[in-house]
């Protein structure tokens, strides 16, 4: 088990801390502070303790990456591209100093850079806190060079005496902020945030209360077959919705129109199919479907009362049979793991799947189940049908989430001290 803050002396200390404040932001506004909110329970703790001062570092985005692709975009469709501009509605930390100052009720000084801040620490009074500017303005940040990772994390390093890491969402990057730090630092330990995260989504992959069913859905098989696999060890029931059903159901003989289709895997979809049997565990696949002629909002929503579809329709949703069978199965699990939707959510014809999906688990654990939403599209679904507070867990990871179930070790968590 990792060591928290809880397990330490904060008092005096000078705490670096790192947070995963990776935010949806639009023209220099936060459009949802989720992440920010849940990191507050750890910082108000160490702020109690009263330490000598607090330093918290986070990513915005990838600036390098994310303003190439705007750049060439932007030349593409004959605009000009202002750089600064971009960063600042983008990439640039402050408006969220600005917020976590409101949250918090107590000053907040920004750092405009992400270096270069060991003095200024230093000035700060007793018990105050700072925000870095984005880390990833740093090349050295992800660098693959180890020697530049390792220069940026050794300057982190001198920010504090306690290293604390309670960016969960992150934790699956081995950066210089992340987790090469750590490497320079005597103590390092994690969040609440990090600690509840590893309590709720560790046992799913290691001994979860049983029956346990997993429930994983979205576009493409590609991105979810190490979950798919890692899962099939410990669930008694697999449901596969979303996108990604329909390169089974091909996979098994099935017509299925239009719908989306990865034609690289059909054979690992058979595979897993496979593996399933051997295991004896049931895969539930849609057996009917709401299909559409296009892929739109708008779409005339279609009935299908079968599993194969016809030639010039795509799948967007399951069916009612469908959903009576994930009922029984939904409703018989002690653990449920959620990633992915089960149909396309985002637009309001074909999100009846989802949430009676969204509703099943919700009562599930209202009765008794343990259930852990991760992977950013669930979430996001269980945020629109306002059930998060319905559900064990929600994780505020996306890839992070998705990895720790895979059962890969993270390194951001690889990297905290043990108790
Ligand atoms: C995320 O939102 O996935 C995390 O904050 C990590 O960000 P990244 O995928 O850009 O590394
Ligand atoms: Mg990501």
């Amino acid at each position: 088990m990792i060591k928290t803050v809880k397990d330490i002396d904060l008092n005096e200390k000078r705490i670096i801390m790192r947070v995963d404040f990776n935010v949806p932001m639009n023209d220099g506004v936060i459009q949802d502070d989720t992440r920010i909110q849940a990191a507050l329970p750890t910082i108000e703790y160490i702020l109690s303790q009263k330490p000598r001062s607090l330093v918290l570092m986070s990513h915005l985005g990838n600036p390098a990456k994310d303003s190439k692709k705007a750049q060439e975009k932007a030349d593409k469709n004959g605009k000009t591209f202002d750089k600064d501009a971009y960063m600042a509605a983008k990439h640039k930390m402050k408006p969220i100093a600005v917020h976590l100052e409101k949250l918090l009720k107590t000053p907040v000084v920004f750092a405009e850079s992400c270096t270069g801040q060991k003095d200024a620490i230093a000035a700060l009074p007793n018990g105050g806190v700072m925000m870095l500017e984005n880390t990833r303005f740093s090349d050295k940040e992800t660098a693959k060079d180890s020697e530049q990772q390792k220069e940026l994390a050794k300057e982190f390093a001198s920010y504090g005496d306690v290293y604390v890491n309670d960016a969960f969402g992150t934790a699956h990057r081995a950066h210089a902020s992340t987790a090469t730090i750590a490497e320079y630092m005597d103590v390092k330990v994690g969040g609440f945030l990090m600690e509840k995260e590893v309590k709720y989504i560790a046992p799913m992959v290691q001994d979860p209360p049983k029956p346990m069913l997993a429930i994983i859905g979205g576009a493409k098989v590609s991105s979810k077959i190490g979950v798919l696999d890692s899962l099939l060890k410990n669930a008694s029931a697999l449901i596969i919705g979303g996108g990604m059903a329909y390169t089974f159901l091909k996979a098994q003989g099935h017509s299925i129109g239009v719908s989306l289709v990865e034609d690289d895997f059909l054979d690992t979809a058979k595979k897993l199919l496979e593996d399933a049997k051997a295991k004896n565990v049931k895969i539930l696949l849609p057996v009917d479907h709401l299909c559409a002629a296009e892929f739109s909002p708008d779409a005339k929503p279609k009935p299908v009362d079968s599993i194969d579809i016809p030639d010039s329709l795509m799948a967007m949703d399951v069916g009612e049979k469908t959903l009576a069978l994930y009922k029984s199965e939904i409703l018989s699990a002690k653990s449920i793991v959620w990633n992915g939707p089960v149909g396309v959510f985002e637009f309001d014809a074909f999100a009846h799947g989802t949430e009676t999906v969204a509703r099943l688990v919700a009562e599930a654990t209202d009765n008794g189940a343990i259930s852990v939403v991760g992977g950013g599209d669930s979430v996001a679904a269980v945020n629109k049908f306002q059930l998060a507070d319905c559900m064990s867990h929600v994780s505020t990871g996306g890839g992070a989430s998705l990895e720790f179930l895979e059962g890969k070790t993270l390194p951001g968590i690889a990297c905290l001290d043990q108790k």
